[in-house]
């Protein structure tokens, strides 16, 4: 055998496990079907600025130990992201806070905006949601549903708010302070030089080939390394025998425009359904950017099918219990080790994808 690992996908999962496998004196070659390092973080730098090129990505966490893991790779701004949301004529502060309570109604206290919200709960009255909408609703109210919610949620899906699942929304997160800060997380910010200084540096000394796809040589793959580590998607790996689980993609428009600055913020949600776009990423301010160009990126919501990018598992009772099928194959197959966002058909954030790679890392070296 030519390698320890053969690890298929360059996306964080694979780099961080790489990155452990080599520190450990392990060979790795890690192979991936983009032209690309990075996976669903790599960046384009576009004379100057960074391009998420597959959505804005924001790192965020509570653990202090993935933190400084993930410093060790690059050194983060400040950055704290503060969407703002244009609907039915106006800009919306997010998430939900004061500064949104008061832009809805014009309540100045919390008190005031604590009374407005308990009304309009109360005035729905119904105590089992029985869908997207009538969980919504039960925990925000109707004008908050109505105004930022609703037309969002079904461009995001592609199917009425009254036909989705009421587990897509568990939690609705309120604020009663004025507090623009979307994530909770005690740390955040943005790679200084974009994310691929990170991929760069895990995956530094360690053999990559890129626009090389597993199974098109899948023989030959599995036969050069001792083990596989497989970041791909899980049903693709088993011939899809239990049928072939369901995401949403996305498509992403670029426009690089002659101005300074086009929006005045890195992301600005467009909640109406006339607008074909769920979103307008202007890459530059997450890294305060002073260039004399701007590139925005319009992101829409997209039918996904075999071939297509796959970004949101839909995880409802049918593609869960064929998932189950395709984990329990997983656990019998001797030699691969099934990790990361598409093989554990599961969103995760880069944190929680970081923290799992360093799990399975203990695992596989026993050194729990
Ligand atoms: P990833 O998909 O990155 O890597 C898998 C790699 O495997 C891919 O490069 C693919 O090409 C390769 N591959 C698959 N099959 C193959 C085959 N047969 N042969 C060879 N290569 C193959 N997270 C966060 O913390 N903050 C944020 O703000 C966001 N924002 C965000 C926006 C959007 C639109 C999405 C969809 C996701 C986010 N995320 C996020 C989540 C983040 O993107 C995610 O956690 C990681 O990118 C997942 O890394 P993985 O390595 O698991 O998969």
């Amino acid at each position: 055998m030519k390698y320890d690992y053969l690890i298929v996908g360059a996306g964080i999962f694979g780099s961080v496990f790489a990155y452990e496998a080599k520190k450990r004196n392990k060979t790795c070659l890690v192979i991936d079907k983009r032209n690309h390092k990075g996976g669903n973080i790599y960046c384009e730098n576009v004379n100057g600025i960074n391009i998420h090129k597959y959505g804005a990505h924001i790192f965020h966490t509570n653990d202090k130990e993935i933190w400084d893991y993930v410093n060790q790779f690059a050194e983060f701004n400040n950055y704290i992201n503060s969407p703002i949301a244009f609907a039915k004529g106006k800009f919306y502060n997010l998430p939900f806070n004061m500064n949104t309570f008061y832009q809805l109604w014009g309540t100045k206290t919390p008190a005031e905006a604590q009374i407005k919200i308990q009304e309009q709960k109360k005035a729905f009255g119904k105590e089992n949601p029985q869908n997207l909408e009538e969980q919504a609703i039960s925990l925000v109210g109707k004008d908050i549903y109505d105004t930022l919610i609703k037309e969002y949620t079904e461009k995001q899906w592609g199917r009425k708010a009254s036909e989705l699942p009421s587990f897509i929304i568990r939690r609705l997160p309120v604020r009663f302070t004025f507090d623009n800060n979307y994530f909770n997380d005690k740390y955040q910010g943005i790679p200084i030089g974009g994310y691929n200084v990170i991929i760069d540096n895990l995956l530094k000394d360690i053999e990559v080939k890129t626009e090389t796809d597993f199974f098109e040589n899948r023989e030959y793959f599995e036969s050069i390394a001792d083990k596989v580590v497989f970041t791909g998607q899980i049903d693709e790996f088993f011939g899809y025998q239990f049928g072939t689980l369901e995401y949403r993609s996305l498509k992403f428009e670029h426009e690089t425009l002659d101005i300074e600055n086009y929006q005045g913020n890195a992301v600005v949600n467009y909640n109406d359904a006339e607008y074909p776009f769920t979103r307008i990423i202007e890459h530059k301010h997450f890294e305060f950017g002073k260039q004399e160009h701007t590139v925005i990126t319009r992101e829409f919501p997209d039918k996904w099918e075999i071939g297509k990018e796959a970004y949101y598992p839909i995880n409802d009772d049918e593609n869960q219990q064929k998932f189950d099928q395709y984990k329990a194959l997983a656990q019998n197959t001797k030699n691969v080790i099934f990790g990361g966002r598409l093989a554990e058909f599961r969103y995760y954030d880069m944190h929680q994808i970081i923290g799992s790679a360093l799990v399975k890392i203990k695992k596989e070296f026993n050194e729990n």
